[in-house]
């Protein structure tokens, strides 16, 4: 029998360390993603999965400085834990109150940082390069994790207003109560979010110029978002940070009456990059090849 070997393993003993910490870990595409660019850039390095307990999170992300690790990223359930396990956050982790990205000093001190907010915005705008968050309001829906990364992000960018949509309005008005405070603080820029009740969400779709969805809704097995788009200008953009299916109802029928779209799996994949620049020393690029080697696996 004849085998034929289209790839090899190439580290070395000296080989760059990074991993995903995550409980549970097995779902994770992030080690099929780096390790596409590490094979694409030649490097000597190993990005590997990390399952990781929640109750021994703290001791596995002090233990990466004496493993030799360069550093991790962090998932679910496991970034608030990180929040509070690094010696440093830098500013925007610090406003998420969530580490996404740790990278370990060159003293061996824990750096912790947050890329999903940067993998959002730059998703859309790939998708869409003639989008600017300074364009109009823009409408999220969700108040988790993703809904408050993204925003920052758009905060950040210069969103004259963000109309936040939470079937839950104690977590939406908890979220914006958090961002407005460090809003006030930092950039004298708070009120810029309204939280809108679950009941007035179509209405508040009315001058938006973008919608984005951070629920689970549209997921595969979920319900699709309920959430009627009459009232949605067809000139706004609408962006599902969901990803499983690429096309989910919400962009499907947003597409259907003119709105243009952009999915879920490029903040994946953005969101990304600074981590692997940091580790690796290689700025990786985002092309239709890794976004096709990603959904495959
Ligand atoms: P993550 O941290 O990944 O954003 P999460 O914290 O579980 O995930 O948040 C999931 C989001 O989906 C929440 O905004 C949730 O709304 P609630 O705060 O009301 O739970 C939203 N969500 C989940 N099921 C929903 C449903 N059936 N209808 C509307 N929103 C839903």
């Amino acid at each position: 029998m004849t085998t034929t070997v289209t790839s090899r393993v190439t580290i070395t003993g000296k080989a760059k360390l990074a991993g995903v910490m995550g409980w549970p870990i097995g779902h994770s595409r992030s080690p099929r993603l780096h390790g596409y660019w590490l094979a694409q850039y030649g490097i000597d390095g190993a990005y590997v999965p990390l399952a990781v307990a929640p109750d021994r999170a703290e001791q596995a992300i002090r233990a990466l400085p004496a493993l030799g690790f360069r550093g991790c990223n962090v998932t679910v359930p496991l970034k608030e834990i990180a929040f509070r396990t690094v010696d440093r956050l830098d500013p925007v982790a610090r406003r998420m109150g969530a580490v996404n990205t740790i990278v370990v000093d060159e003293d061996g001190a824990l750096v912790g940082g947050n890329t999903d907010g940067f993998g959002f915005l730059e998703n859309v705008k790939a998708g869409c390069p003639d989008w600017s968050a300074e364009q109009g309001p823009a409408v999220v829906v969700g108040a988790g994790g993703a809904a408050r990364a993204v925003v920052v992000a758009l905060l950040d960018a210069g969103a004259p207003e963000v109309r936040l949509i939470n079937r839950t309005a104690a977590r939406a008005e908890e979220l914006a109560a958090d961002l407005g405070a460090d809003l006030d603080a930092d950039l004298g820029a708070a009120g810029r979010i309204t939280v809108v009740d679950w009941v007035s969400r179509e209405t508040a779709l009315d001058g938006a110029a973008l919608l984005v969805n951070t629920t689970t809704q549209g997921m595969a097995g979920h319900p699709p978002l309920d959430l009627r788009l009459d009232a949605l200008p067809v000139s706004a953009l609408v962006n599902d940070i969901v990803y499983a299916p690429l096309e989910t109802p919400l962009l499907a029928a947003a597409k259907a009456r003119g709105n243009r779209v952009v999915d879920g799996i490029g903040m994946l994949l953005h969101q990304a990059r600074p981590g692997f620049r940091a580790w690796f020393g290689v700025e990786p690029q985002v092309t239709a090849d890794l976004t096709r080697f990603v959904l495959e696996g």
